[in-house]
């Protein structure tokens, strides 16, 4: 009998991605706990399909940074900024979804607003391969219904951070 291939083992599942799965006021209360551990530099990058609850997750963290009014979704403006204080750090809060293929990235701040705060990146995909590679890739799947599961991406930076912990 032949051995084992390798393409047997690559048919088997493998260990388990981390998930959660939350309803609109689970994902807010995740936003603001998670926005209680975020530090200057901070990236946040916020992937998912049309209504997935990327602002709706991103409103949650402004408000838990201490913003005290209403988030714009920053859908035509392209980037939003809110100033420290009210908030307990500076924050961007960009969405991509039209930003133009091969526009200047620099015209966006974005780099600056890590220089001295957190970021907030709706649509990262229209970002060069490996932007912010030290960034919190989150992932929201499930639009349409009332839940939505959440997966992700942490780096070393996040240990400890994500997934809060309390
Ligand atoms: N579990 C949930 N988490 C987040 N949003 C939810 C959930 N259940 C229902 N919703 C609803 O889904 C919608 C999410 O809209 P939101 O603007 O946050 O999506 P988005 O990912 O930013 O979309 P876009 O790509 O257009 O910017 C809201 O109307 C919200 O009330
Ligand atoms: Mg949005």
């Amino acid at each position: 009998m032949a051995p084992s291939s390798p393409t047997t083992t690559a048919t088997e599942p493998g260990p388990a991605a981390p998930a959660l799965d939350l309803d609109e006021v689970g994902l807010r209360a995740l936003g603001a706990r998670l926005a209680t551990r975020l530090a200057p530099g901070d990236a946040i990058l916020l992937e998912g399909e049309l209504g997935a609850g990327k602002t709706t997750l991103a409103r949650a963290i402004l408000r838990g940074l201490g913003h005290p009014g209403e988030v714009p979704s920053p859908s035509y403006t392209l980037v939003e900024t809110y100033p420290a204080p009210p908030l307990r750090l500076a924050a961007a809060h960009a969405d991509l979804y039209r930003l133009e293929p091969g526009a200047p990235l620099d015209d966006l701040g974005l780099d600056e607003a890590l220089g001295h705060g957190i970021l907030l990146v709706e649509w990262p995909d229209r970002l060069p391969a490996g932007h912010f590679p030290a960034a919190l890739r989150l992932r929201l799947d499930g639009a349409g219904g009332p839940i939505r599961r959440l997966t992700w991406t942490a780096g070393p930076a996040w240990k400890g951070r994500f997934p809060p912990s309390d």
